[in-house]
């Protein structure tokens, strides 16, 4: 794991030609640089702006299966969203998905794929409230793993956690175990490690600060780049984890486990 690289630094080129301009919306500033002028961190609102809808299988274009074109012709893709788009097919009318983020570039849902749940207290269609998402809980990612795939997962730490997990999966492997333990030894620690045919590879745990307390709620965020993971927590760089797995595109499950009450898992394009 290492840290302190921005994120232009990190994607396609690793080149920013500007590297004052403002960074994607949706995304944290890295640790050693100033937040995006403009309202950053520009997450887009509180969970509950797609009333009621469960994880469902959607697709990126682009994805194998089932569009024409090879992987990363998205419309997700940089630059090609001319705007802000509308809301999820079928979601609430109303001014588009980022109610707060300014104009610009924002994270972009992914066409077929809402995200999910819809938050405590967030009235159902039916009138109803909806329950809390079910922990363990999966989330199939189709077509895989993209680079600018982020995923923004809102939650609480459950009340005396022991631990808890995000496992990016491809079959049984997992690509990605992101592991906050609240109580190994008496100490906090985040372990992250891959699994391939059963067996636990070579564990990280340079985290350099454990950002989730018991009883506490949450928004962790991945990002998929090139050839590393980014995770963030409360809109704060906190590591990153290079691929093992480089068959992304058949890294389709995310599973999330643990002592933690889950409020909403968001995928997005930025
Ligand atoms: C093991 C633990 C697994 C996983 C793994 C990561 O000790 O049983 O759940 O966290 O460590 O290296």
């Amino acid at each position: 794991m290492s840290d302190g690289f921005s994120l232009s630094d990190a994607l396609a080129t690793g080149n920013n030609p500007n590297p004052s301009a403002p960074q994607p919306q949706g995304w944290p500033s890295w640790g050693n640089q100033p937040p995006a002028p403009g309202g950053f961190p520009g997450y887009p609102g509180p969970p509950g702006a797609y009333p009621g809808a469960p994880a469902a299988p959607g697709g990126y274009p682009g994805a194998p299966g089932g569009y024409p074109g090879a992987p990363g012709a998205y419309p997700g893709a940089p630059g090609a969203y001319p705007g802000a788009p509308g809301p999820y097919p079928g979601g609430p009318a109303g001014p588009g998905a980022y109610p707060g983020a300014p104009a610009g570039p924002s994270p972009q849902p992914i066409p077929g794929q809402p995200p999910s749940g819809p938050g405590f207290g967030t009235p159902t269609p039916h009138g109803g409230q909806a329950p809390p998402m079910k922990v363990p809980f999966e989330m199939p990612l189709q077509g895989g793993l993209v680079p600018r795939l982020l995923i923004t997962i809102t939650g609480v730490v459950n009340p005396n956690p022991n631990r808890f997990s995000l496992d990016f999966k491809r079959g049984n492997d997992v690509a990605f175990h992101f592991n906050p333990r609240f109580k190994e030894d008496n100490r906090k620690v985040i372990v992250c490690n891959s699994m391939f045919q059963n067996n636990w590879g070579k564990e990280e745990r340079t985290a350099p600060r454990f950002p989730f307390e018991a009883g506490k709620p949450f928004k962790l965020q991945i990002l998929c780049e090139m050839d590393h993971f980014k995770v963030a927590v409360d809109d704060a760089h906190l590591l990153q984890y290079n691929f093992r797995e480089k068959k992304l595109n058949e890294v389709t499950r995310l599973c999330i486990a643990g002592d933690i009450t889950l409020t909403s898992v968001t995928p997005t394009m930025i």
